[in-house]
């Protein structure tokens, strides 16, 4: 078998949850070429065609160097057909001409640019494209009816789509945490998304709140945004109640990839900013979600919202395929013995699971 000959081709688990995925890996042109495809299928609908590059890609991330030939794919679980050929394209001429052809298309063009606003996905960009609107420009003169989330989404565009700095979502996690304190002495604020995986930049800031007193939580967000936005610091925000109760157990959220449902907030901030784009203004929008979880939950809600994507969807999947467990942001349910496995930190989260521990700087998949 040509594993022997390779590599790479030794064993990789197959599940994403299994392996360690660094930021920065050796094979940035091929998981770049993959997921350029993965997105173009997830713009069209195939959304089992885009998990296919996106599993090909998150494999190639987590080999420990270079991919040099085909051959040595060996044995490496979840590259299918198609993604091979477009490996193969890079390897050989260092571009695939499919994904070329997809990244010059007006179809792929638009879409980006549609759903690079805030409030809009896949389906309102899908259907202003079929419209026949093709930029930001045509959908202020045609009149396109947006929800009041698109219009400071069209409002801030430039800014939303310039990457957060390490250094603006640190000043973000204090001005909130400030505000925590104000209300709610002992409330914590954590940063989790992408900078708590060690992305240098991110497209937002995600901050989980919480208190070690159960219950002590309830009502504190609403009083954190209506005093930041007092003060001036908020350009949208868009509130969202708590909608979870234990009782009803976790079959509402079985399904992949649905939201939890934390009391939460989507938000802009009016981030003052000294260098940078918005130097000259003296301020920058900044997207920031704002996560409350009552402490009891709170390993769950961190594991759920550290990302990436991937990894949560491959730690769900593992979980109700391996385990027969029920894994959301909330709880962790097993479905054999009919009972809540309770965590108090995300190490005993992967020990239930019967998963090695998983640090958030290798959660990259
Ligand atoms: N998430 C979620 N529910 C949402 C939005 C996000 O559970 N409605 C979770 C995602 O599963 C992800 C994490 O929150 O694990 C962060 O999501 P996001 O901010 O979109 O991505 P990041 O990984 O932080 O990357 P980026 O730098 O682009 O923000
Ligand atoms: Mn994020
Ligand atoms: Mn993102
Ligand atoms: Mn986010």
């Amino acid at each position: 078998r040509v594993a022997e000959l390779a590599p790479h081709g030794r064993q990789m688990a197959p599940y994403a949850c299994q392996r360690r995925t660094p930021l920065l890996h050796s094979n940035q042109p091929l998981t770049e070429a993959l997921e350029t495809l993965a997105e173009e299928a997830g713009f069209s609908g195939s959304e089992g065609r885009s998990l296919a590059f996106t599993r090909a890609a998150s494999v190639l991330k987590a080999l420990p160097g270079r991919l040099g030939a085909l051959e040595e794919l060996g044995s490496l679980p979840g590259i299918g057909e198609h993604s091979r050929r477009v490996i193969q394209d890079v390897l050989e001429d260092g571009v695939c001409t499919e994904v070329e052809r997809v990244k010059l298309s007006e179809r792929y063009r638009t879409m980006k640019l549609f759903t690079k606003i805030f409030g809009v996905g896949v389906r309102t960009a899908s259907r202003w494209y079929q419209e026949g609107l093709r930029t930001l420009l045509d959908l202020q003169e045609r009149n396109t009816k947006l929800t009041r989330q698109q219009q400071a989404g069209l409002r801030h565009y430039g800014d939303l789509n310039t990457p957060v700095e390490r250094s603006e979502a640190e000043s973000t996690s204090r001005a909130v945490q400030e505000a925590v304190k104000r209300f709610l002495p002992g409330a914590s604020v954590t940063l989790a998304g992408g900078f708590r995986r060690g992305k240098p930049r991110g497209h937002d800031v995600d901050l989980l709140l919480t208190h070690p007193e159960e219950g002590r939580e309830v009502g504190l967000l609403s009083r954190v945004v209506s005093w930041l936005d007092s003060q001036g610091l908020i350009l949208y925000q868009h509130s969202q109640e708590n909608s979870y109760g234990l009782r009803e157990g976790p079959e509402p959220l079985g399904g992949r990839d649905v939201m939890d449902r934390f009391e939460r907030c989507f938000s802009i901030f009016r981030l003052e900013v000294q260098g940078g784009p918005g130097a000259a203004r003296g301020w920058k929008a900044v997207r920031v979600d704002l996560v409350v979880a009552p402490v009891s939950q709170f390993p769950f809600a961190l594991l759920g919202w550290t990302g990436s994507r991937h990894f949560e969807r491959e730690l769900r999947r593992f979980a109700s395929r391996e385990r027969k467990m029920v894994l959301n942001s909330h709880a962790l349910y097993d479905t054999r013995q009919n009972l809540f496995l309770p965590a108090a930190s995300e190490e005993e989260i992967f020990q239930h699971l019967g998963l090695e521990y998983v640090p958030p700087a290798q959660r990259n998949a």
